[in-house]
C-alpha cells in the first residue's frame, strides 16, 4: 500500500541488538497503551525506532527500559514522548498542485450538496485546515460547511485552534497560496501583530477541533470529503488499512478522499470502493463496490 518514506532502515540494526531493541520497544508501546490508552503498536517500525532513539538522547536515558520506567511514573515524560512520536510538520497550501486540483475537480462537485461536512484527519497544527477554509470561502462554500479537524497530539490541536503562526512562515504560505490558484491576497485572511499572523475568526468558526485516533477510535460523522494527508506514511499496512476503512465508512456515496503525495488507497482492502479522481494528486471518490 504505502511505504513510509521518512524512514530509511538504519544501517546498524541487523542481528541480535536490533531484536533486543525491538523487544524493549514492544514492551514500551504495550506499557503506553495500558497506562495512557495511546496506541502506537501499528506504527511503521523504522520511524518509531528513530524517534525513540532520539527521545533517549534528549532525556539522557541509557535504554528503552529506563524510558519505560519514567513514562509509567511521570505523565510529563509521556507527554514529551508523545510529541516526539507524532511528526507535526505542516504548511499552508502544502503541495500547491493538490489544492489546484481540489479547486478544479472537487469543489464543483462538493457544490452540488446543499450542506457539507468535511473531516481533516491528522490536522496537526491546523495549516491544512485554514488552507481548506480559504479554498471553500473562495468557492462560496464556506458558509454551508462544517469541518471536523482531528489529531492525537493535544499540543498541536491547541495551536490549530488558535490559528496563529509566526509571520516568518507567511512568505512560504503566500507563495504556496498563489501557486494553488489563490484569487486574493493571503494577507486578506489574517491580521499581523507582534511577529505573528492570526487567521480570521470567521474561518475558525466553521471548524471543530478534537482529539481522535485513527488507531483506536471509530467513525463519528457522515461527511462528503475526508482529507488525511501525510499521516498514513507513519503507519504500517494494517493500520493504514484500518484508517482507510474508517474513511470509507465515514464518506457518503460519491464523497471524496484526499491523501498525501506518498500515500494511496490501492492495495488496501477497500480499494475497490474507490475510484481515482486524480492519481497524481491522490484524490479518490467513493463508488459502489466493483464486482
Ligand atoms: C505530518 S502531520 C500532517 C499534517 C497535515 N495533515 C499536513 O499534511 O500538513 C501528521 C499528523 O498525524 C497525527 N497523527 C499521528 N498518529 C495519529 C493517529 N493515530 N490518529 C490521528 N492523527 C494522528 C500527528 O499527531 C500529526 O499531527
Amino acid at each position: 500500500m504505502t511505504t513510509p518514506i521518512d524512514d530509511p532502515p538504519g544501517p546498524t540494526e541487523a542481528g541480535e541488538a536490533a531484536d533486543d531493541l525491538d523487544l524493549e520497544i514492544d514492551l514500551l508501546l504495550e506499557a503506553i497503551v495500558r497506562k495512557y490508552s495511546y496506541e502506537f503498536r501499528d506504527y511503521a517500525r523504522a520511524s518509531l525506532r528513530r524517534r525513540i532513539r532520539g527521545a533517549l538522547d534528549a532525556f539522557g536515558f541509557a535504554s528503552v527500559s529506563e524510558l519505560q520506567h519514567h513514562v509509567l511514573r511521570d505523565r510529563q515524560v509521556f507527554t514529551t514522548l508523545l510529541s516526539r512520536l507524532t511528526v507535526t510538520v505542516s504548511a499552508m497550501f502544502r503541495d500547491p498542485g493538490y489544492y489546484l486540483a481540489l479547486r478544479r475537480e472537487v469543489l464543483p462537485m462538493l457544490a452540488t450538496w446543499p450542506s457539507l461536512k468535511i473531516w481533516v484527519a491528522g490536522c496537526s497544527t491546523g495549516e491544512e485546515v485554514y488552507s481548506l477554509t480559504i479554498l471553500l470561502d473562495e468557492a462560496g462554500l464556506l458558509e454551508r460547511t462544517h469541518i471536523y479537524a482531528t489529531d492525537i497530539n493535544p499540543e498541536a490541536l491547541r495551536t490549530a485552534a488558535a490559528g496563529v503562526y509566526p509571520l516568518a512562515r507567511l512568505a512560504q504560505f503566500t507563495r504556496n497560496y498563489q501557486q494553488a490558484g489563490g484569487t486574493r491576497s493571503l494577507a486578506d485572511y489574517y491580521t499581523a501583530a507582534y511577529g505573528n499572523a492570526a487567521f480570521d475568526r470567521r474561518l475558525r468558526a466553521r471548524v471543530t477541533f478534537s482529539d481522535h485516533s485513527l488507531a483506536t477510535d471509530q467513525v463519528f460523522a457522515e461527511v462528503q470529503f475526508v482529507s488525511c494527508r501525510n499521516v498514513l506514511i507513519y503507519f504500517n499496512s494494517r493500520l493504514q488499512d484500518r484508517a482507510i476503512g474508517l474513511f470509507h465508512d465515514s464518506l457518503v456515496m460519491h464523497g471524496f478522499l484526499a491523501l498525501g503525495s506518498h500515500e494511496r488507497v490501492e492495495g488496501s482492502t477497500r480499494a475497490r470502493g474507490f475510484r481515482a479522481v486524480s492519481r497524481k494528486d491522490r484524490i479518490y471518490q467513493k463508488v459502489p463496490y466493483a464486482d
